[in-house]
């Protein structure tokens, strides 16, 4: 994609990445792809706001090209430098090698670690500023959202906010403005986003937005580092924010569990039967089958999270115990909890469910429900009243 005109003399110059579907390690299923956000504003002097992951340096440089003479960039900023905003440090450094560059003092110390560029840096703080002309930018620190080095550049004038991961999206399009998508696969992506990286800071948000409330500063756009930038309605997103992280939960379960021979999904169904015999909501899934971004995603708003395995050498199968230590990271507050599963010869997947869901900080309301091989009429029936005791406790 070529350049693109968000306001008189700010361009987006970044790259699209349709294809990716492994993101953080593979940690997230990015499945609408993403796009890796890269801002050039121009006045008597010129800044490049992020750069864009590595393998996409061709584009940003001929994106940047299609404005300005790559040589004439004065200004680099690292809002954040983990390698998708930073892998093109090295081609910009070569393209532009009078730039100076600018980021938290938590930047400067991993970009040197990463990639040894040996950079003209300079170490910005909360409220410094950088006059580009007519144009004025001002740094916002915002630690571990989502990571120590993390801040947001405020063009004043345009009362634009360049936020980075903060407000983000993987959502991959040929458009770049809220107004021009479908809003529902929007905050969904918006909301995924949300549950798998920024769910354990949820404090640190609500603190960061209070104090950008409390500067009064008019924000006209959010133009982040991934997917689409607000334009229409940029506090539609702050204030999902401020919701998601108010912890603010539902009368929903989510049921999460893997089975090795279908005795453990029976127990499953069966206590998703009383669950919604009590009109609880009820999400239910195979965590070996269902991609485990989206499950993360409908947990935001569960308060409660029923987990199960099949026992497998006295512990639980191993794509359940992958979704739990994931799920361990996301630290979910106020949720309550219970386990279940299917044993042969002998159990233990309900045990360590149990042990990893404390760890968790998830309240667990009612002992563990292990049943023998597949579950009888009358261990059916245990399993429909497991459904109906847990949503009574909701
Ligand atoms: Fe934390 Fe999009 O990188």
């Amino acid at each position: 994609m070529s350049a693109i005109k968000l306001l008189p003399g700010i361009y987006w110059v970044g790259a699209v990445d349709w294809n990716v579907r492994a993101f953080h390690g593979h940690t997230y299923n990015t499945k609408r792809g993403t796009t890796y956000n890269s801002y050039l504003i121009v006045d008597e002097k010129i800044a490049l706001v992020d750069t864009v992951y590595g393998p996409f340096s061709d584009q940003l440089l001929k994106n940047i090209a299609e404005i300005v003479p790559l040589e004439k960039i004065d200004y680099v900023i690292s809002n954040h430098g983990e390698t998708d905003h930073s892998g093109s440090l090295a081609a910009i450094k070569k393209a532009c090698p009078k730039a100076k560059h600018y980021g938290t003092a938590k930047a400067k110390e991993s970009l040197q670690k990463m990639y040894y560029l040996d950079l003209d840096f300079t170490v910005v703080k909360s409220g410094d500023k950088l006059s580009l002309g007519k144009k004025t930018l001002t740094f916002l620190e915002a630690p571990m959202l989502h990571w120590p080095d993390s801040m947001f550049t405020y063009v004043i004038e345009d009362a634009l906010l360049l936020s980075n991961d903060a407000f983000g999206q993987h959502y991959a399009s040929s458009e770049r403005f809220d107004d021009e998508i479908e809003m529902e696969a929007l905050m969904e992506e918006a909301e995924a986003y949300y549950a798998n990286i920024l769910w354990p800071f949820s404090p640190l948000v609500l603190k960061k937005i209070e104090e950008v409330v409390a500067m009064k500063l008019p924000i006209k756009m959010i133009a982040p580092s991934h997917g689409i930038i607000w334009r229409k309605d940029p506090m539609k997103i702050v204030n999902a924010y401020v919701e998601w992280a108010k912890n603010t939960t539902r009368k929903k379960v989510v049921i999460a569990y893997e089975t090795m021979w279908k005795a453990t999904e029976k127990m499953a169904y069966k206590i998703a039967d009383g669950l919604i015999s009590e009109g609880v909501d009820v999400k239910l899934y195979d965590v070996s089958v269902v991609e485990h971004t989206g499950i993360i995603r409908e947990m935001l708003y569960a308060k409660g999270f029923i987990i199960g395995s099949s026992t497998h050498g006295n512990g639980m199968l191993p794509h359940a115990a992958m979704f739990l230590d994931f799920l361990k990271c996301m630290k979910p507050k106020g949720r309550i909890g219970a386990a279940f599963g299917s044993y042969g010869w002998a159990g233990g997947a309900v045990k360590s469910i149990e042990k990893i869901l404390t760890e968790t900080g998830v309240e667990l309301i009612q002992s563990g429900l292990g049943l023998q091989f597949t579950p009888n009429t009358e261990e059916e029936k245990k399993c429909y009243e497991f459904g109906k005791e847990f949503a009574k406790r909701l």
